[in-house]
């Protein structure tokens, strides 16, 4: 770099820190001595390599513990993009430097959050054959003793994508969707709520309630901030010309299903490799009637209705779960 541009750099830099009170000679004399930064420092290598611990010495375990890991990478990829339509883009960082955060929500900018988040939602679903077909169901069934009584319906990234998705209504059992429009009553009665309750004495499971004990303050305000905000609600505030828009009306729809039936039986697929026998099935770990809770078909739950006609929604999640129970 030649001087001109050197001399020049440093002025922009000091009109930064000045901007905010701050003096750039201190900052200068910061650099002199910082360290040189390493790959295994900048994205943390270490602590990642150290966050698996499994509770037995089978090995399989590393897998399941590692699988669950890279969904929820990819869970909090989605929500990235969620978040940005949930807000509607963001707020130009202090520099007033373009970062890409300072786009409002357009059509474009909107399409292009959708088309991300269906990129990772289709890379997780295929990755399921890695438990699927990647571990050992002998090893599996032993070392799920030592999990007890969590559960991957404790995953409150999944419960965080489904309520900045769509309205809380749409979250609940379909006989009590248009009982209540109370925040309250419409977070209590959320499907996955009902579903891990006790059919006979219609007590919560523990796993529920560990589950509510640490989340529910977090995603009651959640669902809450959600009410004008969600995917939903962005699409529906769009003018109607864009509302018709056919790139975005299909992203939604994929997303709806990425979610509700692909995810969920791929999913499901793994449940019945691993818990069910010819003659039986294995009580989960969460504790829910899991062969009802668990197939797309019975929940139903869907975020954009109004996308579908009437016979789509009929059949929702129906050839799906047919083709694989053959
Ligand atoms: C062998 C692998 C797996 C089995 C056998 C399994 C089993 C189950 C079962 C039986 C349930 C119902 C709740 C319960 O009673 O425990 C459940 C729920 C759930 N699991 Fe898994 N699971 C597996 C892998 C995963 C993975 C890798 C994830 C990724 C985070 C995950 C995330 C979830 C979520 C989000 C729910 C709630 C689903 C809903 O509400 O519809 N599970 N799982």
């Amino acid at each position: 770099m030649n001087e001109e541009n050197l001399i020049e750099k440093i002025k922009q830099l000091s009109k930064k820190y000045s901007s905010t009170g701050q003096d750039l000679s201190s900052y200068l004399d910061g650099l002199l001595y910082a360290d040189y930064i390493g790959y295994w420092n900048y994205i943390h290598l270490d602590t990642l390599l150290s966050l698996q611990t499994p509770k037995t010495d089978f090995p399989d375990e590393q897998i399941f513990i590692i699988y669950h890991q890279i969904t929820e990478l990819y869970f909090k990829l989605s929500l990235i993009e969620i978040e940005h339509i949930n807000k509607n883009g963001r707020n130009v960082i202090e520099t007033g430097e373009d970062l890409g955060w300072n786009k409002t929500l357009g059509i474009d900018l909107f399409i292009e959050k959708m088309e991300r988040i269906n990129r990772y939602l289709n890379n997780l679903i295929d990755s399921f054959e890695i438990m699927i077909k990647g571990m050992e169901k002998k090893q599996f069934l032993k070392f799920r003793m030592a999990l007890l009584p969590s559960s991957g319906f404790q995953s409150v990234q999944y419960r965080m994508i489904e309520l900045r998705s769509t309205n809380l209504s749409q979250l609940n059992p379909h006989e009590l969707q248009t009982s209540s429009k109370n925040l309250k009553t419409m977070y209590n009665n959320l499907y996955w709520k009902h579903g891990a309750m006790d059919l006979k004495t219609k007590k919560k499971t523990y796993t529920l309630k560990q589950f509510e004990r640490k989340y529910d303050e977090r995603l009651m305000k959640l669902a809450n901030k959600m009410k004008g905000g969600n995917i939903w609600a962005k699409y529906n505030s769009m003018s109607p010309k864009d509302k018709k828009n056919k790139t975005l009306i299909k992203l939604l729809k994929e997303y709806d299903i990425n979610i509700n039936v692909n995810w969920k039986l791929a999913h499901y697929k793994s449940a019945v490799k691993y818990l069910k026998n010819k003659n039986n099935s294995t009580a989960a770990t969460g504790g829910t009637n899991w062969e009802n809770f668990l197939p797309p078909k019975f929940q139903k739950i869907i975020f954009f209705p109004e996308l579908w006609s009437k016979k789509e929604k009929e059949n929702w999640g129906k050839n799906w779960v047919k083709s694989m129970l053959k």
